[in-house]
């Protein structure tokens, strides 16, 4: 049981491209759509653990203002007169730490933005409008899904999966292709897991917007000279398998 009353009666699952959600919306049930320009959300119902909950889902596209934009239209979002309250961001992500592999799983504890340098006004990596370098996941949230996810990997329950980490991941609006940029980043960043293009902008939208959020990625590729091939060698791949692991997540959640 989580200790701080949470409803989690609607969930907002956020992905920048449909494969890092992959048959989702196969598996909602009374799919209602909604269309914001080109942005569309999909909300449907879903049993998990026998108690029916309802998600809405949408995928931003790439990069930080697409997620910022994309996040804003799934809080305001309700179904039933239920507003949204706790969301996900979930896909794939480049390799910083030298420990993971392709299909490693890593929840970050903390997101921060890497692209973000308002020097000399604030130190480097310090978001203005929250004057904090990283963004902090709930705790309590975090370890509700960790540790049945861990055990389940453990207990090789979905074996594609490889081994799950917490800990930092960085956000910015730029593909990582190159080893020299791992370096600096690795050096700039203490503790640095993996990069991708969007979770820190959904992370902070959630946090200013005080709700419980988490990005959860599975690695694609070392963020390295061969990147751009593994990453689209991988989604082809993880277009199949990325619901299972958002149905374990959920499962864990909701427990
Ligand atoms: N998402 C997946 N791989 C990535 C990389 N190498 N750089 C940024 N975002 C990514």
């Amino acid at each position: 049981m989580l200790k701080k009353k949470r409803n989690l009666s609607h969930i907002g699952i956020l992905s920048a491209m449909p494969e890092e959600v992959g048959v989702i919306l196969d598996n909602l049930k009374f799919v209602k759509k909604s269309s914001f320009g080109d942005i569309d959300l999909f909300s449907g119902e879903i049993v998990i653990n026998t108690k029916k909950i309802y998600i809405t889902t949408a995928w931003s596209g790439w990069g930080k203002v697409s997620a910022a934009r994309a996040t804003t239209r799934l809080l305001s979002s309700k179904i039933k007169d239920l507003p949204v309250d706790f969301v996900l961001f979930t896909g794939v992500a480049g390799a910083i730490d030298k420990d993971l592999r392709q299909w490693d799983i890593v929840i970050a504890e903390s997101v921060i933005q890497h692209d973000m340098d308002a020097r000399p006004l604030f130190e480097k990596f310090v978001i203005p409008a929250i004057k904090s370098q990283k963004i902090f996941a709930d705790k309590e949230i975090l370890e509700k899904v960790y540790s049945p996810l861990k055990e389940k990997l453990l207990n090789n329950k979905f074996k594609i999966f490889g081994k799950l980490s917490k800990g930092l991941i960085a956000t910015g609006d730029m593909f990582i292709s190159e080893k020299i940029k791992i370096k600096q980043l690795s050096r700039d960043i203490d503790g640095l897991l993996a990069v991708e293009m969007e979770g820190a902008a959904f992370a902070q939208v959630a946090h200013q917007e005080n709700l419980d959020w988490l990005v959860m990625r599975v690695i694609s590729d070392g963020a390295d000279e061969n990147a751009h091939d593994d990453f689209n060698a991988f989604l082809n791949k993880y277009k199949l398998h990325s619901f299972e692991l958002i149905k374990v997540f959920l499962e864990s959640l909701l427990d």
